[in-house]
């Protein structure tokens, strides 16, 4: 049986627009290119770790507009068991704009909808795949009490949990994270959430030895084009950047958490699964959008098989 992994999350749908600059204040400013797609840090975790094999359950919360289904149906296409997607009835679904720069920079606003309606009792209605599950993924663009709801679950039935606390949240209460297996903050994340300076190397090892001194297990700091860090009670491991040529960066982070997961659970040690979760990340950020720049095992398989051939020539 492949591995299981359950998201409880978002979902939105993302509204991009590729811009030459960003408006100013006050101005109208045609912008060259324009694409609707399926996003939301939850479904995009969803998506990427279905797209690599494994079998994967959402718990989420659609609008009753036209974008409910489609979402609905676009997870069911991505091969993720819907049976705990629930409709809220006289509500939107979650949307984000988003902008574009050519660097392949971005700038996301969100809003929330259905997504704000995910509850602690949707948790317990999906008791019974939860517990049959490898690891619970978690992101905050739903409310905090089910996510601690979610953590409590997953620590009550050994379920490992992970959460990824983006967008950052000022209200996360890091006390009711205890028993959270990964915490995956990025470097502005980790300094808000832990009130701790991450401009150094040292600064973000403090700022995450931190949060291990709180009762969460493993910190997983992203930190752009310097890679990645696992910070253990006793152990840091480096993770190496992976340069490719920026294309789009929305969702980069959401295919690294998904991936992650999936390595995981898939039997990987944290240290493999982190390096490939690089290396998939990177490779979305060479294509357009969020779940539509997300490689299957084939395509990863591909770039890998690639940079490798690529490396083995430079030496
Ligand atoms: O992380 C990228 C995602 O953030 C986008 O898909 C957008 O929907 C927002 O949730």
């Amino acid at each position: 049986m492949p591995d299981r992994i359950a998201i409880v999350g978002s979902n939105m749908v993302d509204l991009v627009t590729y811009v030459d600059r960003m408006p100013e204040r006050g101005e109208t400013l045609e912008a060259p290119d324009f694409a609707l797609g399926f996003g939301g840090k939850g479904a995009n975790q969803a998506v990427a770790a279905a797209r690599l094999g494994a079998h994967v359950s959402m718990v989420t919360c659609v609008g009753d507009d036209l974008f409910g289904p489609r979402t609905r149906q676009n997870l069911a296409d991505n091969g993720v068991d819907v049976s705990h997607v629930r409709s809220v009835a006289g509500t939107p679904s979650g949307v984000a704009p988003i902008f574009v720069e050519p660097d392949g920079e971005n700038a996301i606003l969100i809003v929330k909808g259905a997504n704000a309606h995910l509850s602690p009792d949707d948790i317990d209605a999906a008791q019974d795949t939860l517990k049959r599950c490898d690891a619970i993924l978690l992101q905050l663009e739903v409310p905090l009490e089910t996510v601690y709801h979610a953590v409590a679950f997953g620590a009550r039935h050994g379920v490992q949990t992970i959460l990824n606390p983006a967008p950052a949240h000022p209200e996360l209460d890091l006390s009711r994270l205890e028993g959270l297996d990964w915490f995956c903050p990025n470097e502005s994340e980790l300094a808000m959430l832990s009130g701790m300076p991450t401009d150094s190397d040292a600064a973000v090892l403090a700022a995450a030895r931190s949060l291990t001194g709180r009762g969460i297990r493993n910190v997983i700091v992203t930190l752009g084009g310097r890679g990645a860090r696992l910070i253990t009670q006793d152990d840091v491991i480096q993770i190496a950047p992976v340069a490719v040529e920026p294309v789009d960066t929305t969702g980069a982070g959401d295919a690294f958490i998904g991936s992650f997961a999936r390595f995981l659970s898939g039997g990987a040690t944290p240290e493999e699964a982190l390096s490939r979760a690089a290396r998939y990340a990177a490779h979305s950020i060479t294509g357009r959008g969020t779940q539509s720049s997300y490689a299957d095992a084939a395509a990863f398989d591909a770039f890998c098989r690639d940079r490798d051939a690529m490396a083995a020539e430079r030496r």
